[in-house]
């Protein structure tokens, strides 16, 4: 027998929101003027998202590795986020959206973690739609650091190891108030994670488009969200 889901809106949509560079630089613009660009699709995408009933939107919107960037441009990606969440939280709030930021969060500059901790704060209550930005985050690290937890509370004999099952695992990860995804879309042209959710991809229907971060459009997410709906999800089942 086969497993079909019929039109079912995916649960959780996470997102690698990629080409805000590009797109710039098509322009002759500067790398910033992407990035500014980039919040318009934001918006956008979770206005729709709402909408559908999708109940979980992650967001990558810095990764570990992306600390390898100049300082200027990490300064700029960080008060562009400062901006978003400064403009966006009263709108979250009236409109049933809690944000999260997932990551290494300690990394983070301190207006940035300021900003987001209020923001937590404020829309902790709101349950349509949680809206978790990833910020500083690598599933890598996220994984090791699960691992050493539970090593530590082991060697405390806190635990025993034969305790530790996948759903343990998962507690431990920053990740762990989240279900697994279940549409991952890349905008940008490259078919690669880039180091994004490695657990919770496990079973996740995988959507690429070629089209640029500042690019993406309602048509656009209503696309990913159609092609989801044609996917047959088996689960390794016959
Ligand atoms: C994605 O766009 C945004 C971040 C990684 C912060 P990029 O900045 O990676 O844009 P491209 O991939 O260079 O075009
Ligand atoms: C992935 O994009 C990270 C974010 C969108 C935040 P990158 O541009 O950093 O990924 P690579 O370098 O193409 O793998
Ligand atoms: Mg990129």
């Amino acid at each position: 027998m086969t497993q079909n889901t019929i039109a079912q809106t995916p649960k959780h949509v996470a997102i690698i929101m990629d080409g805000n560079g590009r797109w710039a630089a098509a322009k002759g613009q500067s790398r910033s003027d992407g990035h500014a660009a980039g919040a318009g699709p934001v918006r956008s995408v979770l206005k729709t998202a709402h909408r559908l009933g999708v109940r979980y939107l992650t967001l990558y919107a810095f990764s570990t590795e992306n600390w390898g960037r100049s300082s200027e441009e990490i300064d700029n990606i960080f008060s562009l986020l400062d901006q978003y969440i400064d403009k966006e939280t009263a709108e979250l709030l009236s409109s049933g959206v809690r944000l999260r930021g997932v990551g290494n969060l300690d990394k983070l500059p301190p207006s940035t973690r300021q900003a987001l901790a209020e923001a937590e704060k404020v829309t902790a209550q709101n349950q349509d739609l949680t809206l978790s930005l990833a910020l500083s985050y690598g599933s890598r690290a996220e994984l090791t650091q699960a691992a050493r937890d539970l090593a530590r509370k082991a060697q405390a004999g806190e635990l025993d190891p034969e305790a530790i099952n996948e759903d343990l695992f998962g507690q431990s990860l920053w990740t762990s108030y989240l279900p697994e995804v279940d549409l991952l879309i890349r905008t940008g042209g490259d078919k690669r994670i880039s180091n994004f959710l490695l657990w919770s991809l496990a079973y996740a229907e995988l959507y690429f488009t070629e089209t640029l971060w500042p690019d993406f459009g309602e048509a656009d997410f209503l696309a990913a969200i159609a092609d989801f709906q044609s996917r047959q999800r088996r689960y390794g089942r016959a």
